[in-house]
């Protein structure tokens, strides 16, 4: 399949980084990465080795939604590894609005600071689930929990790095891929090549719009290093893996590798989207989550509380 022809200005900008990135032109980022089992979820922390400035990617806050317990380990070793390697984080970034673990981010920037930063969709993610979780109107459903609200082709920078922001819709509609110097961080649209893509069905998902999403990412160069929220070892690996290329992504991702329809990936996407049950977490993240990672205010008792609302099933 060839690459999108149309005019693309922030596809060419993430381009341009990359191939300058990648010919020594401009820093190549550090990136390192944590990976947290009981969520399958990878955190990253990406850095300039010049000026130190780094960016922390899709942090996990821990819980136990059985005892109402929150965990901070998977957080503290970001935080541990940050003061160890004398990085100054810039950026906490969300590529989107997680269903299957609460974010770290308030935690983290309260630590180490930084800008916490989510895509401008984040405003109808607000609006669905301020609406089923009945929240009240100090729930202002403006992004405002957030220090930056990124559009499609907005760019900072990690000290000498650039970075181009991307917005890839379909696993929800807020998505966003980081492009930072040659690595791509593409949260929730593709896993490794050998498990596929993320679920499309979740309210605003749309699997035409997630197939088109990457197949824009894969018009970046082949050898840009793609980097994964989540991974959850396909059949006959051994071990999580979070990291891969363009080239490997469009020579044999198992859902949508070069020559696959679209029609053809709608289709697997949906059906098996039918078979998928709720994220075990999906409940207390989305409720912190769309406030920026924020924990709901405690009760005139002291403690805090996580709604759960009630439906009547099939049988
Ligand atoms: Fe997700």
């Amino acid at each position: 399949m060839t690459p999108p022809t149309l005019a693309d200005a922030a596809l060419d900008r993430a381009r341009t980084h990359i191939t300058a990135s990648l010919s020594g032109q401009a820093p190549r980022p550090i990136v390192h990465g944590f990976f947290d089992e009981p969520t399958h979820t990878a955190t990253f922390v990406v850095h300039d080795p010049e000026s130190r400035e780094a960016a922390v990617i899709d942090s996990v806050l821990g819980f136990d939604p059985a005892a109402g317990t929150l965990f901070y380990a998977a957080a503290d070793r970001v935080i541990d590894y940050v003061r160890s390697e004398n990085l100054t984080v810039a950026w906490i970034l969300e590529t989107h609005v997680h269903a299957d673990h609460l974010s770290a981010a308030p935690y983290l920037q309260g630590k180490l600071g930084g800008r916490l930063a989510i895509g401008s969709g984040i405003v109808e993610v607000q609006k669905t689930f301020g609406k089923l979780f009945n929240a009240g109107t100090e729930f202002a459903r403006a992004g405002t929990e957030f220090d930056c609200l990124f559009e499609d082709g907005n760019r900072f920078t990690l000290g000498g790095i650039e970075a181009v922001v991307l917005h890839v819709p379909g696993h929800t509609p807020a998505d966003l891929a980081y492009v930072i110097g040659d690595a791509a961080f593409v949260g929730d649209t593709l896993f490794m090549p050998d498990y596929g893509t993320a679920r499309a069905d979740f309210p605003g998902g749309d699997a035409r719009l997630l197939f088109r999403s990457i197949r824009r990412l894969l018009s970046l160069p082949d050898p840009t290093r793609l980097f994964l929220c989540h991974d959850y070892k396909a059949p006959g690996r051994d071990s999580f893996a979070y990291e891969t290329t363009v080239a490997a992504q469009r020579r044999g991702n198992v859902h949508v590798r070069d020559g696959t329809a679209e029609d053809q990936f709608v289709a697997m996407r949906e059906a098996r989207d039918r078979t998928l049950t709720a994220p075990r977490l999906i409940m207390p993240s989305i409720q912190v989550n769309i406030r920026g990672g924020r924990l709901p205010e405690p009760e005139e008792n002291g403690t805090r509380y996580l709604k759960i609302p009630l439906t009547t099933g099939r049988s």
